[in-house]
């Protein structure tokens, strides 16, 4: 069983874009998926068509349960399941505040999922919180999308010092770049540099596309509604690069 977070402290970047298209990718694939929508504005949740919310009884994502079980989802796609986003999500960080051993709720919480899964992947919302050191813990990969813009290659770099600060494994973080514009000369002289200077930055590049945007439209993953475009093709590069880091096995 492998944990892919998408992740990135930054705002509307591509995550969701990416968690719902590499889910849909990891199933089709044969691997038996899970998403975690982890964001309380529920994106993912609303591409699959899956009505928000988790059982009372489960108390959300705060209290490791079995409950959770009873939250999960299945999508229309065989083999992907949906851990919907619940308005509790929102607090996550206060809520495990007050417990002990505050950076390993999420790991405790998503333990009895993850056995029933190959692959899990986390939407994970912009935040370096506490919820955030709880996916750092948790993850066995941390997936960022990069916008060549620098701002957002400052932000990556401040993410990897914070990871080596607090000894979070930062070996375990790649980058891919996102919403790109290579008709942009500021874009494409942030990409090369980029690539010189971050470490573990990923081949594929997933280019500004209106196919992305269209997903919001049709509530579906790339594949199900247009699997011959450059989108589509883009994410499929993205999965075979993802497939190929150092998880645990995933069937391919
Ligand atoms: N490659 C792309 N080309 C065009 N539009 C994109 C692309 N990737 C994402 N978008 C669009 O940009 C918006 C933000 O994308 P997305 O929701 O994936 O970002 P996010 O990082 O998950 O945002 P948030 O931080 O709010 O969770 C969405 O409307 C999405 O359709
Ligand atoms: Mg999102």
């Amino acid at each position: 069983m492998a944990t892919i977070a998408l992740y990135s402290n930054k705002g509307g970047v591509g995550k969701t874009a990416a968690a719902v298209n590499l889910a849909y990718l990891a199933a089709a694939n044969g691997a038996n998926t899970l998403l975690c929508d982890l964001d309380a504005q529920g994106s993912s949740t609303y591409y699959f068509r899956v009505q928000p919310g988790i059982k009372r009884k489960a108390r959300g994502l705060a209290k490791g349960s079995k409950e959770i079980l009873d939250s999960v989802k299945a999508t229309t796609y065989a083999g992907l399941d949906l851990l919907p986003a619940d308005f509790s999500h929102r607090r996550l960080d206060l809520e495990y505040a007050e417990r002990k051993k505050p950076t390993e709720r999420l790991a405790k919480a998503l333990e009895p999922l993850r056995s029933e899964y190959d692959v899990v992947i986390l939407d994970c919302p912009p935040t370096i919180n506490l919820l955030a050191e709880n996916i750092f813990m948790t993850a066995d990969v941390l997936l960022t999308p990069l916008i060549p813009t620098p701002l957002s290659v400052l932000a990556h770099r401040q993410l990897l010092d914070f990871l080596s600060e607090h000894e979070y494994r930062p070996e375990r973080l790649y980058a891919f770049f996102s919403m790109t514009d290579l008709r942009k000369r500021l874009q494409r002289e942030q990409l090369t540099d980029a690539r010189k200077t971050l470490p573990r930055v990923l081949q594929t590049v997933i280019p500004y596309l209106a196919t992305v945007e269209q997903m919001g439209v049709q509530r579906a993953p790339i594949g199900a509604f247009a699997a011959n475009t450059p989108a589509a093709a883009a994410y499929r590069d993205l999965w075979a690069e993802v497939q190929a880091l150092p998880l645990k096995h995933i069937p391919a």
